[in-house]
């Protein structure tokens, strides 16, 4: 004893126990205290970091519809072979439609079989071949057909190995659209490759809209990539806060989303700035966000442009705001209405005849920036008009909205709060809302994320996430909804610092938080039984919350362990019955706050089951140091 006293005086930095104090977690499962939300977790991005296009939607080329910028025509270059002649320029005057009025225009002065003369594209930083798989393709041109056929091909960029190729034969004058199939052989997957697209005669061609598909998620057209598409059902959501953000806004009132722009045939969609640095095709449009939430299965909250942008500019409330409130009835007319409402009916001549489920519409997107005050006003005239129209939805402020004088149609349903934080400031932040007045509009958490790691979060920041989770289920009876954001990030292009889920051209992977998430969304229950905890450290950074589904006679406990000494319980389950019980648990570790998955180690940190055993009413457990724990109990 007196050794050991003698050595904790010479080694002060010893630590006096290798574990926390035991705490006592009391949980009585027949006394109900508050519902929880069982449908509370679920999914926000926009077009950030490359969410969609050069993320989950899976055009292969970048800049398909040929922007140009104050020096050429960005991502497009030259491909001459041998002695071939040409130059490309963008032809402003003469486009396929008039939403698409430009094009590229390729004029060969020499080119033949064997130096033929074309356009190269990079994709997004790479294009993904598989082996033997086919790509499907289409462009419109217009051309003299004696410069054709049109050569496809996909090529290594290291050897110039050409991996996949077909001709498609001009047809005539005038602006044609093309289709084509391209099939790979047997070399393995890379995303170092380019796409080609040459002619073998001199001559001039217009291009414009060149696409390339590999396999989509379900085979749909015009769709998604299918390893994100698993990534996020794994996550098990139950909505899609669309279209934004920032990206619902704009900079300016002109870049805002203008849905109706966004819809029908790629080439009647002229795109738009987006907020976070580049242009949007909106070949992700409306429409293809709503199918989006069908493949997973789950409802849109629908936010509509409410009148103001990131730079500042709002429009005044009354006869000035009128045409966006319109435009908002009309959007949701577009997801909801029949064919015999006119704006159902151009949902069904764009291809998608049903209606789709809604039950939430928010107005704007953090209003709270709005210095002029006028967000009182302009959600009054949204929600007075969508009211009349639709008294079947919920309504989202994105700001506080005074009780008084409004009338009793213009408070909210919910409101939308919003936190990024670092993983001390979450920690902070996880008792916020046990106080809060239940009085009030419910919440929906539309955006939240512990950030300090880039491009996505380290462990550390997964602790911070899942201590916030565990504070947002204790309040679930106030918090219907949470989303994360921002979901994805092309690693290759981060704009914002701390996102779920990586991915280059190639593959993808779940960050440490994405795994929480996970857990958390897959084990919530309907209500919160009576619980207690005591003997905690209160310098000990450990949270828990347990909600219970009622149906399955399960309890969910989350636990998490933000220390680095193991924290052992003894958990008292009123419930739980006599005789033998077996326990699932699901365990996710990190070695340190700074452990991380990445591209080329995606599963460094993953979810590992066991099985915990015990009898009667109290298991005595430990988590681990570093370790976020979900345990599924059975009851009685
Ligand atoms: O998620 C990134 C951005 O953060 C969102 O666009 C915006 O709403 C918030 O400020």
């Amino acid at each position: 004893m007196r050794l050991l006293l003698l050595l904790r005086l010479a080694l002060p930095f010893l630590p006096a126990a290798a574990q926390q104090p035991v705490a006592h977690l009391q949980i009585d499962a027949g006394k109900i205290v508050r519902q929880a939300s069982p449908r509370m977790y679920g999914l926000m991005t926009e077009e950030i970091n490359h969410s969609y296009e050069g993320g989950l939607y899976a055009e292969l080329l970048s800049n398909d519809t040929f922007r140009g910028n104050w020096m050429s025509i960005a991502q497009w270059g030259l491909a001459l072979k041998g002695d071939a002649v040409a130059t490309s320029s963008l032809d402003p005057k003469d486009g396929p439609s008039p939403a698409l009025p430009e094009s590229l225009e390729l004029n060969v002065a020499s080119a033949s079989p064997a130096s033929p003369a074309g356009l190269s594209n990079p994709g997004y930083w790479g294009i993904a071949v598989r082996p033997h798989t086919t790509y499907t393709g289409s462009f419109y041109a217009e051309a003299n057909p004696a410069i054709g056929p049109v050569t496809i091909r996909l090529i290594a960029n290291q050897t110039g190995a050409v991996l996949a190729s077909t001709q498609v034969a001009l047809a005539g004058a005038g602006w044609r659209s093309y289709s084509f199939q391209l099939r790979s052989g047997q070399k393995a997957s890379s995303a170092e490759n380019h796409f080609e697209l040459t002619v073998a005669h001199p001559g001039t061609l217009h291009l414009q809209l060149v696409t390339l598909f590999p396999p989509t998620f379900d085979d749909q057209p015009n769709g998604n990539r299918p390893d994100l598409m698993e990534k996020l059902a794994a996550m098990h959501p139950n909505f899609i806060r669309l279209p934004g953000g920032n990206y619902l806004e704009g900079n300016r009132i002109e870049d805002r989303f203008d849905w109706e722009k966004t819809i029908g045939p790629l080439a009647d969609r002229p795109g738009h700035q987006g907020p976070w640095g580049y242009w949007s095709t909106d070949q992700f449009g409306l429409l293809e966000f709503l199918e989006w939430t069908q493949q997973l299965h789950v409802e849109p909250v629908l936010a509509v442009y409410a009148g103001y942008s990131l730079k500042g500019k709002h429009v005044t409330p009354g006869p000035d705001l009128e045409p966006y409130v319109q435009s908002a009835l009309h959007e949701v007319e577009y997801v909801t209405g029949d064919a015999h409402t006119p704006w159902g009916a151009q949902r069904v001549r764009d291809g998608h005849p049903a209606p789709f489920p809604l039950h939430y519409i928010e107005i704007g997107n953090e209003d709270s920036f709005d210095r002029s005050g006028s967000y009182p006003a302009r959600f009054a005239q949204f929600a007075q008009a969508l009211r009349k129209k639709y008294p079947q939805y919920k309504l989202i402020a994105t700001a506080p909205i005074p009780q008084s004088p409004a009338k009793p149609g213009d408070v909210p349903d919910l409101l939308d709060d919003h936190y990024y934080k670092s993983p001390e400031q979450m920690f902070a932040l996880v008792h916020h809302y046990d106080a809060a007045p239940r009085t009030g509009p419910k919440v929906l958490v539309g955006e939240w994320a512990t950030v300090s790691a880039t491009p996505t979060p380290d462990f550390g920041d997964a602790l911070g996430d899942a201590a916030w989770m565990t504070g947002m289920e204790r309040n679930s009876d106030l918090i219907k909804m949470a989303s994360y954001a921002p979901l994805f990030v092309n690693v290759r292009n981060a704009v914002w610092r701390t996102n779920l889920i990586g991915y280059d051209a190639l593959s993808s992977y779940g960050s440490p938080s994405y795994y929480a998430q996970c857990l958390f969304a897959a084990h919530m229950g309907d209500a919160i039984p009576q619980n207690s905890l005591t003997g905690l450290n209160p310098s000990a950074r450990f949270f828990y919350s347990v909600t219970e589904s009622r149906r399955e006679r399960l309890l969910h406990l989350k636990l998490v362990n933000a220390t680095t000494l193991a924290h052992p319980l003894q958990i008292a389950l009123q419930g739980a019955g006599a005789g033998a019980h077996v326990a699932t648990a699901y365990s996710l570790h990190g070695a340190t706050f700074e452990a991380t998955n990445t591209l080329r180690n995606p599963l460094a940190i993953h979810p590992v089951q066991s099985s915990l055993h015990f009898t009667g009413t109290v298991l005595q457990h430990t988590v681990p140091a570093l370790t976020i724990e979900v345990i599924d109990l059975p009851l009685q």
